[in-house]
């Protein structure tokens, strides 16, 4: 799938890009996952935001915390892709563009991310390793990974 990737801190977005941001993330973190959490936690206003675009319909999105916000290391979360795309590689590729603009932001800098546990491998095919045990948080067992820095 060919879509187009950027990747804005929050005062560059449209309204169109950060409502369609924001409504992918309740459609799947809080709908699909019936997990009643505050989605806008606020640390947004300070995230780089990457979405990948078909014309004007958002299929993948995900957001990177700068370090020292949420952890030492600069922070990859809310990793979604839309329903409809699933299993077609656009995760991996969502993963792979991130790694990139992590690159050109923070170069050479560790990575953190706190993985749902079933998503261990698929991290771990793109240079994750955990750092922790399982945990739950917001109902759902998670475990923090790290990629190391070059
Ligand atoms: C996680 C997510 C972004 C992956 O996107 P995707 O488009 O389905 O991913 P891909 O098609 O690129 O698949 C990537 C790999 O992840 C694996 N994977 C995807 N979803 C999985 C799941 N629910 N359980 C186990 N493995 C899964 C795939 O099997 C694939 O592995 P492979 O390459 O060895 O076959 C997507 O499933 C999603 O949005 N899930 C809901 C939100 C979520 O849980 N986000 C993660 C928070 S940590």
């Amino acid at each position: 799938m060919a879509l187009v990737w950027s990747c804005k801190a929050f005062d560059a977005l449209s309204a169109a890009e950060l409502y369609q941001s924001l409504q992918l993330r309740s459609e799947v973190f809080v709908l699909e996952q019936q997990c009643v959490y505050l989605d806008p936690d606020g640390l947004d206003l300070q995230a780089w935001h990457l979405m990948g675009r078909d014309d004007d319909r958002l299929l993948a999105y995900l957001r990177l915390l700068p370090p020292g916000l949420k952890a030492d290391e600069p922070v990859i979360g809310r990793v979604v892709t839309t329903p409809a795309a699933r299993g077609s590689g656009l995760g991996r590729q969502l993963l792979s563009q991130a790694l990139v603009e992590c690159e050109k932001l923070w170069p050479g800098r560790a990575l953190f991310l706190s993985a749902q546990a079933h998503l261990q491998s698929f991290y771990g095919g793109l240079g994750f390793v955990p750092v922790s045990g399982q945990y739950v948080e917001d109902g759902i067992a998670h475990v923090d990974m790290r990629r190391p820095g070059t």
